[in-house]
């Protein structure tokens, strides 16, 4: 059994390969697709993007399972922001170190104690171009003061554990799954497809 992951994303091509490694099934993402599939993410919440991802890809491919994922960061003091905005939030030209800097600067002066934020993760499972189920992951922090650690990805040097104290770009992808939004929410997924699919990961 295939199943399309809707990103073309490596680094979470790379987790998301990590967390089903144990599973019977065939995972492939956009890139590794023949058909070129346009998706355009001006969704207001993650869901309403996850779902376009996964609709999308599965008007081209309908006899697959397609999960259609959107994550992003969320800060309580900027009212949600990143959120959506989380790849673009510095503008036309963003890039990871352009949008760590501004969200640190976003938060100059603000303790830590006021710099709450949490990872979501919005999973969406399609098949013949409907929605089947929605599953949800959530992984709380908080906004550190600078840049620390070389793992992970996006808003990882920043993003502070305190379960670990140490930011999510300090530990390994392997302790990051087991506690991020992504994980979590492909567990579920998991659990969900084993169930209909009859199969055991
Ligand atoms: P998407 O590919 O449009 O869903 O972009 C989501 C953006 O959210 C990424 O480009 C990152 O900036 C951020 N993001 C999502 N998940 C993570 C994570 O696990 N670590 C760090 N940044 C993340």
């Amino acid at each position: 059994m295939r199943i399309i992951v809707a990103t073309k994303n490596q680094d979470k091509v790379k987790e998301i390969s990590k967390i089903l490694k144990r599973c019977p099934y065939n995972v492939v993402s956009l890139s590794a697709l023949r058909k070129k599939i346009y998706i355009r993410e001006d969704g207001k919440t993650f869901e309403e993007n996850a779902v376009k991802k996964a609709l999308a890809v599965s008007k081209g491919y309908p006899k697959d399972y397609v999960l259609g994922e959107d994550s992003g960061l969320s800060v309580e003091y900027l009212n949600g922001l990143p959120g959506v905005y989380s790849k673009r939030y510095s503008g036309k030209n963003a890039n990871t170190f352009k949008n760590n800097k501004k969200l640190l600067k976003a938060l100059e002066g603000v303790p830590l104690s006021k710099r709450d934020a949490a990872y979501k993760c919005l999973l969406v499972l399609a098949k013949n171009k409907k929605v089947l189920k929605v599953f949800e992951g959530e992984c709380r922090g908080r906004i550190n003061n600078d840049f620390c650690g070389e793992n992970g990805f996006g808003y990882d040097p920043v993003f502070y554990l305190p379960e670990f104290k140490k930011t999510a770009a300090e530990i390994s992808v392997t302790a990051k799954n087991k506690i991020s939004h992504r994980g979590k929410a492909f567990r579920k997924f998991n659990s969900y497809i084993s169930k209909i699919a009859g199969i055991k990961c």
